[in-house]
């Protein structure tokens, strides 16, 4: 009688360990961005504290090793983010073609649009014997506002060129406003394939890369999107074309539309991966806070049981 209590008791504690392992490991691998200080902060917190409590107040059972388990997750995802440093190129001593740059980042203010960011296109192009071929492209960082649109309360653009004089080179980027969201709408870009940067290219080619936002850069009014991470966007050759004839990837981009002419600097930031992380976390910590109360019940409700049977018989 006394041995079957106990052992239910046991068995209902292992089980809701068990639980909040299954639901803390699924929810700390979910998370978008672990390198994040304050998710690693969070789960910091919780581990510490799920290694004292449950010890103090069990019966002894080995359940110690069931919620050190549950660390796991979050420190082998910390150290897995410092291994990709360790990893070298060995093959350098053969002749073999430079990697293309990476891009740098850029700033370009309007009176309405304040633009940061580093971008790299990746597109197709036709090649001197016909056959299509892929090249890498970079924005360079110094190139120069040519206008802007900045009268409009709806949509802005910031238009920016660079290249030789008789072959210009040029990006646009359009920005939407609407229930006081603000919002990419399209990004276009007309290049000329100069030989230097192209020199297998058919000559004389120009390209046209149209990128149709799917809702990128969104951020409330008077805030500007940042997001550091590299973003990929499909572009095509019209506005209403399917087939893709290539990429822009962005990063480290920082950009505000619709400013104050008065204004100084971005306005404060809204961070591409903070938003989604910020409702995650609370919610993680607050069912593991939940289900430690529950053990720390159960285990005291199964102690006291225990100790007033035992009372009884030895009375
Ligand atoms: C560019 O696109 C081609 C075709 O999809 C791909 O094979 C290549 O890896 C891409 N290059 C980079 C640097 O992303
Ligand atoms: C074009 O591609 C075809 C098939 O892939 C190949 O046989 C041919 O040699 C290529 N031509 C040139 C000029 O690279
Ligand atoms: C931009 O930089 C490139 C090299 O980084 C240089 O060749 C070019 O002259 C520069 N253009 C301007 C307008 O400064
Ligand atoms: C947001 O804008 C859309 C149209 O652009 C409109 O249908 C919708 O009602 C607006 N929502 C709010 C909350 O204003
Ligand atoms: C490219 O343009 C130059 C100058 O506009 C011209 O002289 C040349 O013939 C053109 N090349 C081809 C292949 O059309
Ligand atoms: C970009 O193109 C790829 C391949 O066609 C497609 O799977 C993906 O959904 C596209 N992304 C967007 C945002 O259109
Ligand atoms: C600057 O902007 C604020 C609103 O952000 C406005 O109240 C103020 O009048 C502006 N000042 C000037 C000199 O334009
Ligand atoms: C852009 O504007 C900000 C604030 O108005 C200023 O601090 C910065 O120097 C400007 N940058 C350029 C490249 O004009």
């Amino acid at each position: 009688m006394f041995t079957n209590k106990l052992l239910t008791c046991s068995a209902l504690l292992i089980i809701l360990l068990l639980l909040s392992n299954a639901v803390f490991s699924q929810k700390f691998i979910s998370l978008p961005n672990v390198g994040s200080d304050a998710s690693l902060e969070q789960a910091n917190l919780f581990t510490s504290s799920s290694l004292t409590t449950p010890t103090s107040s069990t019966t002894g059972k080995p359940i110690i090793t069931r919620s050190t388990s549950s660390i796991t997750p979050p420190t082998t995802k910390t150290t897995s983010t410092e291994s990709p440093t360790t990893t070298t190129p060995v093959i350098s001593t053969t002749i073999s073609p430079q990697p293309y740059p990476q891009p740098s980042v850029g700033t370009w203010n309007t009176s309405c649009i304040m633009l940061q960011m580093a971008a790299q296109l990746n597109f197709t192009y036709e090649a001197k014997g016909g056959n299509f071929t892929n090249g890498l492209y970079n924005i360079p960082n110094n190139a120069s506002v040519e206008d802007s649109e900045c009268k409009s309360q709806t949509t802005q653009f910031i238009h920016l060129i660079w290249g030789p004089e008789t072959s210009k080179q040029s990006i646009l980027m359009y920005f939407d406003k609407s229930n006081d969201t603000t919002v990419l709408s399209s990004i276009q870009i007309h290049l000329t394939l100069l030989s230097e940067d192209f020199p297998d290219a058919m000559e004389n080619q120009t390209v046209q890369l149209i990128h149709k936002s799917d809702g990128e850069f969104k951020t409330p009014e008077k805030m500007s999107y940042h997001c550091t991470r590299v973003q990929k966007m499909n572009m095509t050759e019209t506005l209403d074309a399917k087939q893709l004839i290539g990429w822009i990837s962005v990063s480290h981009v920082q950009v505000e539309a619709f400013r104050m002419a008065n204004g100084t600097g971005f306005s404060v930031a809204h961070d591409c991966d903070s938003s989604e992380t910020s409702d995650v976390v609370p919610i993680a910590v607050g069912i593991a806070l939940a289900a430690l109360i529950l053990v720390v019940l159960i285990s005291y409700l199964c102690a006291r049981r225990r100790s007033t049977s035992r009372g009884y018989m030895s009375f």
